[in-house]
């Protein structure tokens, strides 16, 4: 059995990033003899710039035919201003690869390696020696996709409108309180109940399907509550379930408390079995963007995109020791005291992208 991987650059830092994540997936294939094929397609401003769309219908249908998809990053300034705006980068090629993917269930779990507590943007009694939560982000429904949206005829109103059904609410429930369940058994789910319509519906539906795991203790918090609690006492989350727009917003706030936006990686993951019934379809991409000001100066930091493939190799290839020794690799090179610039700190001397990523390959073949 040979697993297919598409692999999706991008724009920006995405080329290096994912350089670095194809050499540490081709050496842990290697090491568990995984079988695997690799294919890379166009996607974002540059496949704007090649094809006239960001998102061309082969990149598409490459993720299709595959198990998993690796992705770098997408946009940038030069496309920001792009016309339609339905064919800029974000809107035109990420948003519609996670809907047509059908990739509902975002996972961005939010790690702090021990030897990063110095880079926390909180204070060290505050994070402590460690911190790890997982955020469930819903990912193709909410105020992203609904209908209508756009501007009035006059120019003079803006619309987008915020719609969650009951199946929407009751999967992304199900992936949350079956992931309390792999960890320690607490589920938050986060809503705007005291104003919204969507949130009252969803605390009602997340109740619901509650019944079926009396083993998770579920709480409830609104979303502006729960972005000051993750900065006050985030220890007290372990698997926090939320919709499309509050994820986006909670992930990148709970992503700084590990040290860096450039740490954090992510799956997306449908309901789609892999070819080979290993696992489940997934896209894997680091939680950061194209990040244009540092591109092409090998100084991204590649952790957050190595970290992915351990996602991949764990949801999509079903190979969890395969996950752990990426992990683990990753773990012992932060331990030895390497680090790229964005975790340095003001003492050391970082590493650039390319040595960082050696790193962990050293690591891995140890
Ligand atoms: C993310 C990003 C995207 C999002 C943008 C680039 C459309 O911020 O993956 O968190 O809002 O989902
Ligand atoms: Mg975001």
């Amino acid at each position: 059995m040979t697993f297919k991987i598409a692999v999706l650059p991008g724009d920006g830092i995405g080329p290096e990033i994912i350089d670095q994540a194809v050499n540490v997936i081709g050496a842990v294939a290697a090491r568990f003899s995984i079988a695997l094929e690799l294919n890379s397609a166009l996607v974002g401003g540059i496949a704007y710039d090649a094809t006239g769309h960001p998102l061309p219908d082969e990149t598409l249908e490459l993720c299709r035919n595959s198990d998993a998809v690796l992705l770098g990053a997408v946009g940038g300034p030069k496309w920001d201003s792009v016309q339609p705006a339905s064919l800029r980068p974000e809107v035109g090629a990420l948003l519609p690869l996670r809907r047509e993917l059908g990739l509902f269930a975002n996972l961005r779990p939010a790690t702090l390696f021990r030897a990063l507590s110095a880079v926390s943007s909180l204070r060290s009694d505050i994070v402590g020696d460690g911190l790890d939560l997982l955020v469930v982000r819903e990912l193709t429904g909410g105020i992203y996709f609904g209908q209508p949206k756009g501007r009035s005829a006059d120019g003079l109103t803006a619309t987008d409108t915020c719609v969650y059904s009951k199946s929407e609410i009751e999967r992304i429930a199900v992936v949350g309180f079956e992931a309390a369940l792999k960890r320690g058994k607490k589920l938050c789910s986060v809503d705007k109940a005291n104003v919204l319509e969507t949130s009252r519906f969803w605390r009602e539906v997340v109740i619901e399907v509650s019944s079926r795991y009396p083993q998770v203790e579920l709480s409830h918090m609104l979303v502006d509550n729960c972005a000051m609690q993750l900065v006050r006492n985030p220890k007290q989350f372990d698997v926090i379930v939320t919709e499309n727009m509050f994820g986006d917003i909670l992930s990148d706030e709970a992503s700084m408390l590990t040290g860096s936006l450039g740490m954090l990686p992510s799956a997306s993951l449908g309901s789609t079995p892999t070819a080979g019934g290993a696992g489940t379809f997934g896209l894997y991409e680091p939680i950061h963007g194209s990040a244009p000001d540092i591109a092409g100066k090998n100084i991204a930091n590649p952790l957050a995109t190595i970290l992915s493939c351990a996602l991949l190799f764990r949801h999509s290839l079903g190979a969890e020791d395969a996950a752990v020794v990426i992990e683990s690799a990753v773990t012992s090179v932060l331990n030895a005291g390497y680090r790229t610039a964005d975790i340095a700190g003001n003492a050391d001397v970082p590493l650039g992208t390319v040595e960082m990523g050696n790193k962990v390959l050293e690591a891995l073949l140890a």
